[in-house]
Order: structure tokens, then sequence, then C-alpha cells
């Protein structure tokens, strides 16, 4: 069990991982990445992830160092070295270093990394309590100043909105747009329940296309369970029956505070019980067929 890393291609252990001080990923988060959960060993969604690498890249005028299928290797085999029986898997690539300045024609030498950690998702208690989400102050990066869609190491909007929830005891912060539209969390996308129908902002309004809200697309569409993306306002997210976030490490957590207002019953609710089951039963027929 531990933490390895693959650079460029070779296991590295962890504090033998070196990348130069001029890289632009370092030096100004000129690089994108992707973050993984494995189930029994399998990466889920490994392709859409690789996918996603490739668009933030291609969003940001750079190109991968190595074919998607180079990645889908280091990803099993780092994942294989670190002898966890699962792990969270971070895949980064750099534009690279070379003469200092901005101009990304001064990039040489990409470098991509691999690093497969033990998995240290939230606790039971998040699960069965639900946790509490803050309308932090900072406002999401607008489409045409750091496209949110694409997922890049420039993290800082993600880290500041973070840092203004925490301070107000939440344990994630979500991020409303110039227009007051509701985006999605620091490292998640938010969804609500009003009624029988699911909300979630649409693609449009400058948020990541999660993974993890594909599947819960997939899965409650497959069941009949009527999902809409809907520009949502602040105070729809408070009105809602139910509120959720998701993301790859995290799947699906139960809001049951926003701010100071209780969300419906003040406890999860059954419509997320029941989209809980639908994931749970995807990603085990996922990592079965895949094992
Ligand atoms: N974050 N929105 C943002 C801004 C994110 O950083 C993430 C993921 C998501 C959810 O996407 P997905 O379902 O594909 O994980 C939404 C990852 C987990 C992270 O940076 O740790």
């Amino acid at each position: 069990m531990g933490t390895i890393v693959s650079l460029n291609g070779v296991l590295t252990a962890p504090e033998d991982a070196r990348i130069s001080v001029f890289d632009r990923g370092f030096l100004y988060g000129d690089s994108v990445y992707e973050v993984i959960r494995t189930y029994e060993g399998v990466p889920f969604e490994l392709d859409a992830h690789l996918a996603r690498l490739e668009s933030s890249a291609h969003r940001i005028g750079m190109r991968l160092p190595v074919p998607l299928a180079t990645f889908a290797a280091e990803v099993a085999q780092t994942h294989a070295a670190s002898g966890n029986p699962d792990s969270y898997v971070r895949i980064v690539s750099t534009r690279g270093s070379g003469t200092l300045g901005l101009d990304p024609r001064l990039a040489e030498d990409p470098v991509r990394m691999v690093i497969a950690m033990p998995l240290n998702p939230p606790g039971p208690e998040a699960y069965r309590d639900g946790v509490a989400i803050a309308l932090v102050s900072v406002r999401r990066n607008l489409r045409d100043a750091i496209d949110p869609a694409a997922k890049t190491g420039n993290y800082l909007n993600s880290v500041m909105a973070l840092a203004e929830a925490k301070t107000r005891g939440a344990y994630e912060a979500v991020m409303l747009d110039h227009r007051d539209y509701v985006t999605e969390g620091a490292s998640s996308n938010v969804f609500c329940v009003m009624g029988e129908t699911i909300l979630t902002p649409p693609l449009d309004v400058g948020i990541l296309e999660g993974i993890t809200r594909s599947v819960v697309f997939k899965v409650c569409r497959q069941a009949g369970l009527r999902v809409l993306e809907l520009p949502l306002t602040a105070q729809a997210l408070e009105a809602a029956d139910e509120v959720f976030i998701t993301s790859s490490i995290r799947e699906i957590v139960p809001v049951v505070k926003v701010d100071d207002s209780k969300v419906g019953a003040g406890v999860p609710g059954p419509v997320y019980a029941r989209i809980r089951q639908l994931f749970d039963a995807y990603v085990a027929e996922y990592s079965a067929a895949r094992k």
C-alpha cells in the first residue's frame, strides 16, 4: 500500500519524482489533469476521463505528449505498482518548460505523470448524515476567461472558493456565476431535487462536465427518473427538497444545509437514496465487466 508516481513513463518513489522549477505547470498552472478512482482495481470510466483530458488540452491549445492509450497503460501500471486495493489516481500533463516567459511556444519537454495513492473517500457519516455547503462570494471563472470546462492545473478559483467555505464551517463551496446562477462546487457538480424532478445547471453556465454527473444522468434516465439541465438560482437551491454533490472520489454526497438554511427535512432524502442504489449497481456492473 502506498503512493507511487509514474514520471514520463518511469515508475518512481514519490520522494524521487522531481520536475523542473521552470515547468509551466508549476509556474502558471499550464497543465491539464484528471482524477480517477478505481473500484476493485478497475479505473472507473477511464475512457471518459481520458477523453476529457484530451478535450481540456485542446481547449488550452496544448498537445498531449503521448497517445491516450499510453496514459491508460500508465494508469494500470502505476495502480498495480502501488499495491493499493483501490487507488486515487491523478494524471497530470504539463505544457513543459523552456525559456521563462508566458508564450506557449517557448514550451519544451512536456512532463506527464500518473500518481496512484491510497484512496481516502469521505467517512460513512458524510453519506449517512449529509454535509453543509456554502454559497461563497468567490464567483466561478467566466467561460471567456478560463473556461471551467477545461480541467487545468490552474485551480486558484476553486482553492479560494473552498478556503471561504472552510472558514464558514462548510464541507464544500458552491460558486455562482457573474449573473448569480449556480455553477458548481470547488471540485464537484451540484444537483437538486424539486418534487419528482432532478435538476442541475447546464454546461453552458460554465462548469466542468463531470464524469459522475454524466453517470448520474445515465442511471437516472435508465430508471425513468426525470433529470433536467436548467439554470438554478441560489434561492432555488435553498428551496429544494434535496441537494447533492457529485465527484469521482466522493461519488454522490447528500447536502443537508445550504449556508444557514436546512435542505428539506435536514436529512438525506429518498431521491438521493434511490440514485445512490442505482449508482452503486452501475459501479458494480462496470468493474465486474472489466476485471
Ligand atoms: N474534481 N467540478 C469541478 C470544478 C471539479 O474539479 C470536479 C472534479 C467535478 C466533478 O467531476 P468528476 O465527476 O468528473 O470527478 C466538478 C476532482 C475529483 C478533483 O479535482 O479532485
